[in-house]
């Protein structure tokens, strides 16, 4: 339920996630009048700015990211209305109690719902816990935000999970993954299970394999210090492409719960095979992407990009790419692979989640065998957010019964006329009102990073660089070979 007033504190809100994401969702949610009347959105940053100066900030923000149509005056006055800024330096004792007097001057201190948001680095969650505790701001109503990812390895993590297990209760902790805020992730629940006809089939029986992509044309822009220590396996693997791999392993849960799906999830993540040493050899690829061209213009390579945002770019061993192939080893999976693939600079921008079926078990029309080919589920999960199911019929005409792929095809824009909301939007307001259904559980978290691990220490310990891919492709070609070599191949978008 929706608390009568809150307090919205973003720790790095001057930064790109605030300033791109955050503060748009917020405003989003405000033009539809889902803000509490009296709610305050703090930004906090070492930035010397007062509150006209991050306000005049955001309006720049709220013109470059939100659509025009959607920039109404009076509210954009009013949600600017909304906003705090405090400079704080994080070692200054006397900053923390500037914020302490901020947040209990206003009206109703005591029964204000706050959120901390902690867009920073996971090595400050810790601290930044424990001054909020010291200063006396979390109360059993507090809430707080940790942006993935949560550590570098099992153990950070599990040290990050404690220190802010300290402070705050599981249940005030929400661990974001955007993309399970996003339309088309959710659609993918009610897809499997408000349908009768898909359930049945979801299975080793009938499911050849599983191929989720998560392909960017965008390169590591001036994000190279941060992405440099994490890698495609740390910023994308380890939640994002897990998280969809979870929702399409997952047992249906007896109803959507805070806990039932998150229960459900961590099974999938409980049962991935666990990588060997020469499992990693034979069943991963990392790549790196080399100067080439993305929509016909030309591009740096990953080394370039990195030399104007991080030191040491020459002794970089970062991937930009990785391709797996693992197995949910359960009794609904059995021996059906996953193979998972994501990348920077890659020849579009395109995430999806491919559910290929065996063919049928008997081939009844002359001359079919090869000419079908298998049902396909495709979900889009973006951009143009839909699904496609790829069948055979039967070609018109009075000859004889000729075959031919055809499709079923349910595009979100036609379908329907509202404007699909950011995946902030939703995930924001759940945070406000207390719904950690769609929140990492600290269990999720760590047991990705058990799976993910294994890999990330072969790949440490191993003299090989990450192969190169020039910009603008599909990656390296050993994340083709990998499917091939078990007969099957990445379906491109069609
Ligand atoms: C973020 C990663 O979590 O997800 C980025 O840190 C990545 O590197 C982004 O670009 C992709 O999100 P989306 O919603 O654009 O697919």
């Amino acid at each position: 339920t929706l608390p009568e007033s809150c307090d919205f504190t973003v720790f790095g809100g001057t930064g790109d996630l605030a300033l791109r994401k955050l503060l748009p969702a917020l405003y989003h949610r405000d033009l539809e009048g889902q803000l509490p009347g009296d709610a305050r959105i703090l930004g906090v940053s070492r930035s010397v700015l007062d509150d006209e100066g991050w306000r005049e900030e955001v309006r720049t923000a709220l013109t470059t990211h939100v659509a025009p149509d959607d920039l109404d005056t009076e509210t954009v006055d009013r949600f600017l209305g909304r906003l705090r800024h405090l400079m704080l330096d994080a070692e200054q004792p006397d900053h923390w109690h500037r914020f302490h007097a901020l947040l209990k001057d206003r009206p109703r201190a005591e029964q204000t719902v706050r959120v901390f948001y902690l867009a920073v680095a996971p090595s400050l969650f810790g601290a930044i816990s424990r001054r909020l505790d010291e200063i006396g701001v979390v109360d059993e109503r507090a809430r707080v935000v940790l942006e993935k990812p949560i550590g570098h390895d099992l153990a950070s993590a599990q040290a990050v999970n404690d220190a802010v297990g300290h402070v705050f209760d599981e249940s005030q902790i929400f661990r974001i993954d955007h993309y399970l805020g996003k339309e088309s992730v959710q659609n993918l629940l009610v897809t499997r299970f408000a349908n009768a006809f898909l359930e049945p089939l979801w299975n080793s029986r009938w499911v050849d394999h599983v191929q989720i992509t998560v392909a960017e044309s965008l390169g590591v822009g001036d994000r190279g210090g941060y992405y440099d220590h994490a890698g495609a396996m740390r910023d994308m693997v380890q939640n994002h492409l897990l998280q969809l791999l979870c929702l399409v392993a997952m047992e249906p849960p007896s109803h959507v719960g805070r806990e039932t799906v998150r229960d459900e999830k961590l099974k999938v993540l409980q049962a991935l095979k666990p990588m060997t040493p020469a499992d990693v050899d034979r069943d991963t690829v990392r790549g790196r992407y080399s100067a080439g061209l993305v929509d016909g213009a030309p591009v740096a390579s990953y080394v370039d990009d990195l030399g104007r945002s991080a030191q040491h770019a020459g002794s970089s061993r970062t991937e930009t790419f990785v391709a797996l192939r693992t197995e949910v080893q359960n009794w609904r999976w059995a021996g059906v692979p996953f193979y998972l693939r994501t990348g920077k600079r890659m020849d579009r921008r395109a995430s999806e989640i491919i559910v290929v079926f065996k063919a049928p078990p008997h081939h009844m029309f002359p001359n079919s065998e090869g000419v079908t080919e298998p049902n396909r589920l495709h979900i889009q999960v973006q951009p143009d957010e839909g699904m496609r199911l790829h069948l055979t019929a039967k070609e018109p005409g009075p000859g004889g019964i000729r075959l031919r792929p055809v499709s079923l095809d349910l595009s979100y824009a036609t379908t329907f006329e509202q404007r699909l909301p950011d995946a902030y939007e939703r995930l924001l307001m759940d945070v406000i009102k207390g719904n950690p259904t769609l929140f990492m559980r600290r269990d999720e978290v760590e047991a990705a990073w058990t799976w993910v691990e294994p890999i990330l220490t072969r790949w440490a310990t191993s003299p090989d660089q990450p192969l190169r891919y020039p910009a603008g492709t599909s990656g390296p070609i050993a994340a083709t070979t990998l499917l091939e070599r078990d007969g099957r191949s990445w379906q491109e978008s069609d």
